[in-house]
Protein backbone atom coordinates (compact mmCIF):
# COMPACT_ATOMS: atom_id res chain seq x y z
CA UNK A 1 0.00 0.00 0.00
CA UNK A 2 1.45 3.32 -1.00
CA UNK A 3 2.33 5.49 1.77
CA UNK A 4 3.55 8.75 0.11
CA UNK A 5 5.34 11.39 2.37
CA UNK A 6 3.60 14.94 3.56
CA UNK A 7 6.31 16.03 6.44
CA UNK A 8 7.47 19.38 5.31
CA UNK A 9 9.89 20.30 7.74
CA UNK A 10 10.72 24.11 7.89
CA UNK A 11 15.07 24.60 7.77
CA UNK A 12 15.16 28.17 9.55
CA UNK A 13 13.25 27.22 12.45
CA UNK A 14 14.99 23.81 12.76
CA UNK A 15 17.32 23.61 16.14
CA UNK A 16 18.69 20.30 15.14
CA UNK A 17 17.68 18.07 18.40
CA UNK A 18 17.23 15.31 16.58
CA UNK A 19 13.82 14.43 18.38
CA UNK A 20 12.39 14.14 15.60
CA UNK A 21 14.56 11.71 13.64
CA UNK A 22 14.36 9.67 17.15
CA UNK A 23 10.52 9.25 17.22
CA UNK A 24 9.68 8.47 13.51
CA UNK A 25 9.26 4.65 13.02
CA UNK A 26 10.07 4.58 9.19
CA UNK A 27 13.00 6.24 9.16
CA UNK A 28 11.56 9.24 6.76
CA UNK A 29 13.32 12.13 8.20
CA UNK A 30 17.75 12.10 8.28
CA UNK A 31 19.66 14.65 10.34
CA UNK A 32 22.26 16.85 7.32
CA UNK A 33 24.67 18.88 8.71
CA UNK A 34 22.69 19.45 11.78
CA UNK A 35 19.17 19.98 10.21
CA UNK A 36 16.31 17.90 9.81
CA UNK A 37 15.94 16.56 6.35
CA UNK A 38 12.99 14.34 5.09
CA UNK A 39 14.58 11.82 3.04
CA UNK A 40 12.60 8.40 3.10
CA UNK A 41 10.40 8.22 0.98
CA UNK A 42 7.74 6.49 2.87
CA UNK A 43 5.94 7.66 5.83
CA UNK A 44 3.07 6.42 8.47
CA UNK A 45 1.94 9.80 8.63
CA UNK A 46 2.20 8.99 12.21
CA UNK A 47 2.45 12.42 13.14
CA UNK A 48 5.50 11.95 15.93
CA UNK A 49 7.67 14.17 14.45
CA UNK A 50 5.31 17.55 14.39
CA UNK A 51 3.98 16.01 18.03
CA UNK A 52 7.77 16.13 19.27
CA UNK A 53 9.53 19.13 17.78
CA UNK A 54 10.16 21.91 20.58
CA UNK A 55 9.93 24.43 18.00
CA UNK A 56 7.33 23.62 15.95
CA UNK A 57 9.11 23.34 12.76
CA UNK A 58 7.33 19.92 10.94
CA UNK A 59 3.89 19.88 9.71
CA UNK A 60 2.44 16.41 8.29
CA UNK A 61 -0.03 17.72 5.75
CA UNK A 62 -1.67 14.91 5.36
CA UNK A 63 -2.75 15.05 8.96
CA UNK A 64 -6.14 17.25 9.85
CA UNK A 65 -4.73 20.66 10.79
CA UNK A 66 -6.29 21.52 14.39
CA UNK A 67 -8.15 17.86 15.33
CA UNK A 68 -11.50 19.78 16.72
CA UNK A 69 -14.85 18.83 17.83
CA UNK A 70 -18.06 20.87 17.72
CA UNK A 71 -19.68 19.32 20.78
CA UNK A 72 -16.62 19.72 23.45
CA UNK A 73 -13.34 21.69 23.71
CA UNK A 74 -9.95 20.14 24.62
CA UNK A 75 -6.71 20.86 26.32
CA UNK A 76 -4.27 19.78 23.04
CA UNK A 77 -1.33 19.84 25.22
CA UNK A 78 0.01 16.69 25.29
CA UNK A 79 -0.41 14.82 28.63
CA UNK A 80 2.63 12.85 29.91
CA UNK A 81 1.92 9.63 31.60
CA UNK A 82 1.64 9.52 34.93
CA UNK A 83 -0.25 12.34 34.39
CA UNK A 84 -3.98 11.31 34.04
CA UNK A 85 -6.52 10.59 36.52
CA UNK A 86 -6.48 6.66 36.53
CA UNK A 87 -9.37 6.04 39.08
CA UNK A 88 -11.36 8.57 36.70
CA UNK A 89 -10.53 6.43 33.80
CA UNK A 90 -11.39 3.52 35.46
CA UNK A 91 -14.72 4.98 36.53
CA UNK A 92 -15.76 5.79 33.37
CA UNK A 93 -14.72 2.58 31.77
CA UNK A 94 -16.90 0.51 34.70
CA UNK A 95 -19.76 3.28 34.29
CA UNK A 96 -20.07 2.54 30.38
CA UNK A 97 -22.92 -0.07 30.08
CA UNK A 98 -24.43 -1.17 27.43
CA UNK A 99 -27.00 0.40 27.07
CA UNK A 100 -30.98 -1.80 25.95
CA UNK A 101 -33.41 1.36 26.88
CA UNK A 102 -33.71 4.86 25.10
CA UNK A 103 -35.46 7.75 25.10
CA UNK A 104 -37.33 8.86 21.79
CA UNK A 105 -34.92 11.88 21.07
CA UNK A 106 -33.02 12.20 18.33
CA UNK A 107 -28.93 12.93 18.34
CA UNK A 108 -27.39 16.37 16.81
CA UNK A 109 -25.42 15.17 13.57
CA UNK A 110 -22.48 17.21 15.21
CA UNK A 111 -22.51 14.89 18.32
CA UNK A 112 -22.55 11.75 15.91
CA UNK A 113 -19.36 12.94 13.74
CA UNK A 114 -17.82 14.13 17.32
CA UNK A 115 -17.91 10.06 17.82
CA UNK A 116 -16.75 9.40 14.61
CA UNK A 117 -13.92 11.33 14.94
CA UNK A 118 -12.86 10.58 18.42
CA UNK A 119 -12.89 6.42 17.08
CA UNK A 120 -10.11 7.65 14.47
CA UNK A 121 -7.54 8.62 17.90
CA UNK A 122 -7.33 4.96 18.23
CA UNK A 123 -4.20 3.02 16.59
CA UNK A 124 -4.53 1.46 13.76
CA UNK A 125 -1.81 -1.17 11.88
CA UNK A 126 0.72 0.56 10.11
CA UNK A 127 -1.12 3.63 11.16
CA UNK A 128 -3.13 2.45 8.18
CA UNK A 129 -6.42 4.49 9.04
CA UNK A 130 -8.49 2.17 6.86
CA UNK A 131 -11.57 2.10 9.06
CA UNK A 132 -14.85 3.31 7.65
CA UNK A 133 -17.89 4.98 9.54
CA UNK A 134 -21.24 4.41 8.38
CA UNK A 135 -23.98 6.61 10.32
CA UNK A 136 -27.40 5.89 10.80
CA UNK A 137 -28.23 9.27 12.04
CA UNK A 138 -32.06 8.83 12.86
CA UNK A 139 -34.40 5.97 14.05
CA UNK A 140 -36.28 5.84 10.42
CA UNK A 141 -32.46 4.59 9.69
CA UNK A 142 -32.08 2.24 11.93
CA UNK A 143 -35.17 0.82 12.08
CA UNK A 144 -34.32 0.18 7.82
CA UNK A 145 -31.83 -1.78 9.13
CA UNK A 146 -33.61 -3.44 11.82
CA UNK A 147 -36.42 -4.71 8.78
CA UNK A 148 -33.65 -6.18 6.84
CA UNK A 149 -31.88 -7.57 9.70
CA UNK A 150 -35.29 -8.87 10.55
CA UNK A 151 -35.21 -10.61 7.19
CA UNK A 152 -31.89 -12.06 7.16
CA UNK A 153 -32.33 -13.86 10.24
CA UNK A 154 -36.24 -15.08 9.50
CA UNK A 155 -34.67 -16.32 6.29
CA UNK A 156 -31.84 -18.08 8.66
CA UNK A 157 -34.19 -19.44 11.17
CA UNK A 158 -36.07 -21.07 8.92
CA UNK A 159 -33.12 -22.88 7.55
CA UNK A 160 -31.84 -23.83 10.76
CA UNK A 161 -35.39 -25.28 12.47
CA UNK A 162 -34.70 -27.94 9.23
CA UNK A 163 -32.65 -31.31 10.62
CA UNK A 164 -31.35 -32.39 7.79
CA UNK A 165 -29.86 -29.12 6.51
CA UNK A 166 -28.19 -28.66 10.26
CA UNK A 167 -26.69 -32.46 8.87
CA UNK A 168 -25.54 -31.74 5.87
CA UNK A 169 -23.93 -28.41 7.95
CA UNK A 170 -22.03 -30.66 10.06
CA UNK A 171 -20.78 -32.98 7.74
CA UNK A 172 -19.82 -30.15 5.25
CA UNK A 173 -20.01 -27.16 6.66
CA UNK A 174 -18.23 -27.01 10.06
CA UNK A 175 -22.08 -27.14 12.15
CA UNK A 176 -22.34 -23.35 11.70
CA UNK A 177 -26.06 -23.87 11.09
CA UNK A 178 -26.19 -26.59 14.46
CA UNK A 179 -24.44 -24.25 16.50
CA UNK A 180 -26.18 -21.35 15.92
CA UNK A 181 -29.92 -23.47 16.54
CA UNK A 182 -28.61 -24.14 19.66
CA UNK A 183 -27.27 -20.59 20.59
CA UNK A 184 -29.31 -18.56 18.98
CA UNK A 185 -32.69 -19.84 17.55
CA UNK A 186 -35.38 -19.77 20.15
CA UNK A 187 -34.23 -16.07 21.01
CA UNK A 188 -33.92 -14.87 17.53
CA UNK A 189 -37.44 -16.13 17.06
CA UNK A 190 -39.00 -14.82 20.07
CA UNK A 191 -37.28 -11.58 18.95
CA UNK A 192 -38.84 -11.76 15.70
CA UNK A 193 -42.15 -12.73 16.62
CA UNK A 194 -41.75 -9.39 19.56
CA UNK A 195 -41.19 -7.39 16.24
CA UNK A 196 -43.92 -8.30 13.98
CA UNK A 197 -46.66 -7.99 16.59
CA UNK A 198 -45.73 -5.20 18.61
CA UNK A 199 -42.58 -3.39 17.17
CA UNK A 200 -40.51 -4.18 19.99
CA UNK A 201 -37.25 -3.38 18.92
CA UNK A 202 -35.00 -6.38 20.67
CA UNK A 203 -32.36 -5.86 18.14
CA UNK A 204 -30.84 -2.18 18.24
CA UNK A 205 -33.20 -1.66 21.62
CA UNK A 206 -34.84 1.16 20.33
CA UNK A 207 -31.86 3.00 19.89
CA UNK A 208 -32.03 6.60 17.46
CA UNK A 209 -28.14 6.02 15.88
CA UNK A 210 -25.95 3.36 14.78
CA UNK A 211 -22.07 3.52 13.57
CA UNK A 212 -20.90 0.86 12.08
CA UNK A 213 -17.20 0.43 11.91
CA UNK A 214 -15.65 -1.16 9.12
CA UNK A 215 -12.51 -1.31 7.73
CA UNK A 216 -11.02 -1.92 4.12
CA UNK A 217 -10.05 -5.76 3.63
CA UNK A 218 -6.84 -4.57 2.48
CA UNK A 219 -5.73 -2.93 5.34
CA UNK A 220 -3.16 -4.85 7.67
CA UNK A 221 -5.50 -5.14 10.25
CA UNK A 222 -9.17 -3.75 9.84
CA UNK A 223 -11.00 -5.82 12.31
CA UNK A 224 -8.82 -4.93 15.03
CA UNK A 225 -8.34 -1.43 13.97
CA UNK A 226 -12.31 -1.68 14.22
CA UNK A 227 -12.61 -2.84 17.34
CA UNK A 228 -9.91 -0.56 19.02
CA UNK A 229 -11.81 2.60 17.29
CA UNK A 230 -15.48 1.53 18.63
CA UNK A 231 -13.98 1.64 22.36
CA UNK A 232 -13.05 4.84 21.75
CA UNK A 233 -16.70 5.55 20.96
CA UNK A 234 -18.57 3.48 23.23
CA UNK A 235 -16.54 5.28 25.80
CA UNK A 236 -16.65 8.71 24.54
CA UNK A 237 -20.51 8.32 24.25
CA UNK A 238 -20.96 7.79 27.70
CA UNK A 239 -19.21 10.74 28.22
CA UNK A 240 -21.31 12.77 25.88
CA UNK A 241 -24.33 11.70 27.79
CA UNK A 242 -25.31 8.82 25.57
CA UNK A 243 -25.53 5.58 26.23
CA UNK A 244 -24.66 2.92 23.52
CA UNK A 245 -24.17 -1.18 23.20
CA UNK A 246 -22.55 -3.14 20.45
CA UNK A 247 -25.16 -4.85 18.28
CA UNK A 248 -23.24 -8.25 16.78
CA UNK A 249 -26.44 -9.70 15.46
CA UNK A 250 -26.36 -6.93 12.69
CA UNK A 251 -22.60 -7.13 12.54
CA UNK A 252 -23.04 -10.63 11.04
CA UNK A 253 -26.21 -9.84 8.89
CA UNK A 254 -24.58 -6.89 7.37
CA UNK A 255 -21.43 -9.62 6.82
CA UNK A 256 -23.37 -12.55 4.99
CA UNK A 257 -26.48 -10.54 3.39
CA UNK A 258 -26.26 -8.47 -0.05
CA UNK A 259 -29.09 -6.81 0.15
CA UNK A 260 -27.89 -5.42 3.38
CA UNK A 261 -24.64 -4.22 2.05
CA UNK A 262 -26.11 -2.80 -1.14
CA UNK A 263 -28.70 -0.84 0.87
CA UNK A 264 -25.79 0.25 3.33
CA UNK A 265 -23.78 1.40 -0.12
CA UNK A 266 -20.85 -0.65 1.12
CA UNK A 267 -18.34 -1.47 -1.21
CA UNK A 268 -17.32 -4.91 -2.09
CA UNK A 269 -13.49 -4.39 -0.29
CA UNK A 270 -14.83 -2.98 2.87
CA UNK A 271 -16.30 -5.08 6.11
CA UNK A 272 -18.46 -4.33 8.95
CA UNK A 273 -16.92 -4.91 11.96
CA UNK A 274 -19.02 -3.25 14.55
CA UNK A 275 -22.65 -1.92 14.91
CA UNK A 276 -22.84 0.72 17.77
CA UNK A 277 -26.13 1.58 19.16
CA UNK A 278 -26.72 4.85 20.55
CA UNK A 279 -29.34 6.76 22.02
CA UNK A 280 -30.02 9.10 25.22
CA UNK A 281 -30.24 6.26 28.13
CA UNK A 282 -33.55 6.12 29.62
CA UNK A 283 -31.69 4.02 32.48
CA UNK A 284 -29.34 4.76 35.19
CA UNK A 285 -27.96 2.95 37.38
CA UNK A 286 -26.68 3.69 41.34
CA UNK A 287 -23.38 1.79 40.78
CA UNK A 288 -20.68 0.96 38.54
CA UNK A 289 -20.45 -2.87 36.92
CA UNK A 290 -17.94 -5.30 38.45
CA UNK A 291 -16.06 -7.78 36.42
CA UNK A 292 -15.60 -11.66 37.05
CA UNK A 293 -11.61 -12.37 38.79
CA UNK A 294 -9.51 -12.63 36.34
CA UNK A 295 -6.15 -14.97 36.93
CA UNK A 296 -3.12 -13.59 35.08
CA UNK A 297 -0.53 -15.97 33.76
CA UNK A 298 3.08 -15.95 34.18
CA UNK A 299 4.02 -18.81 32.09
CA UNK A 300 8.16 -17.63 31.97
CA UNK A 301 8.42 -16.34 35.14
C1 LIG B 1 -18.81 -8.08 19.98
C2 LIG B 1 -20.01 -7.78 20.83
C3 LIG B 1 -21.27 -8.03 20.35
C4 LIG B 1 -22.41 -7.73 21.12
N1 LIG B 1 -23.65 -7.94 20.59
C5 LIG B 1 -24.74 -7.59 21.31
C6 LIG B 1 -26.07 -7.70 20.74
O1 LIG B 1 -26.25 -8.14 19.59
N2 LIG B 1 -27.13 -7.30 21.48
C7 LIG B 1 -26.97 -6.80 22.76
O2 LIG B 1 -27.96 -6.45 23.40
N3 LIG B 1 -25.73 -6.69 23.34
C8 LIG B 1 -24.62 -7.05 22.62
N4 LIG B 1 -23.36 -6.89 23.17
C9 LIG B 1 -23.23 -6.33 24.53
C10 LIG B 1 -22.77 -7.36 25.55
O3 LIG B 1 -23.84 -8.23 25.87
C11 LIG B 1 -22.28 -6.61 26.78
O4 LIG B 1 -21.12 -5.88 26.44
C12 LIG B 1 -21.96 -7.50 27.96
O5 LIG B 1 -23.12 -8.13 28.44
C13 LIG B 1 -21.30 -6.73 29.11
O6 LIG B 1 -22.15 -5.71 29.58
P1 LIG B 1 -21.67 -4.19 29.59
O7 LIG B 1 -21.33 -3.81 28.16
O8 LIG B 1 -22.82 -3.42 30.13
O9 LIG B 1 -20.47 -4.08 30.47
C14 LIG B 1 -22.23 -7.19 22.41
C15 LIG B 1 -20.95 -6.94 22.91
C16 LIG B 1 -19.85 -7.22 22.12
C17 LIG B 1 -18.48 -6.90 22.65
S1 LIG C 1 12.39 17.87 16.20
FE1 LIG C 1 12.19 19.87 15.21
S2 LIG C 1 13.98 21.01 15.89
FE2 LIG C 1 14.39 18.87 16.39
S3 LIG C 1 15.51 18.13 14.57
FE3 LIG C 1 13.36 17.67 14.18
S4 LIG C 1 12.62 19.45 13.04
FE4 LIG C 1 14.57 20.06 13.96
Amino acid sequence: MQKPVTTIIDKETCVGCGLCVRVCPAKTITMINGKAEVTGTYSLACGHCEAVCPVDAVRVEALEHPFTLASTSFDPCWLKPGACDTGQLVRLMLSRRSCRNYEYREIERSVLEDLVKIGTTAPSGTNSQLWTYTVLASRREVESLGEQTARFYHGLNRKAEKPWLRFFSKIFGGDALGTYYHRYFQTVEEGLDLWNRDRVDTLFHGAVAVILVGGNKNASSPMEDALLASQNILLAAHCLGLGSCMIGFAVEAIKRDKQIRRMLQLPDDESVYAAIALGYPAEKYEKTALRKKIVPRYPLR
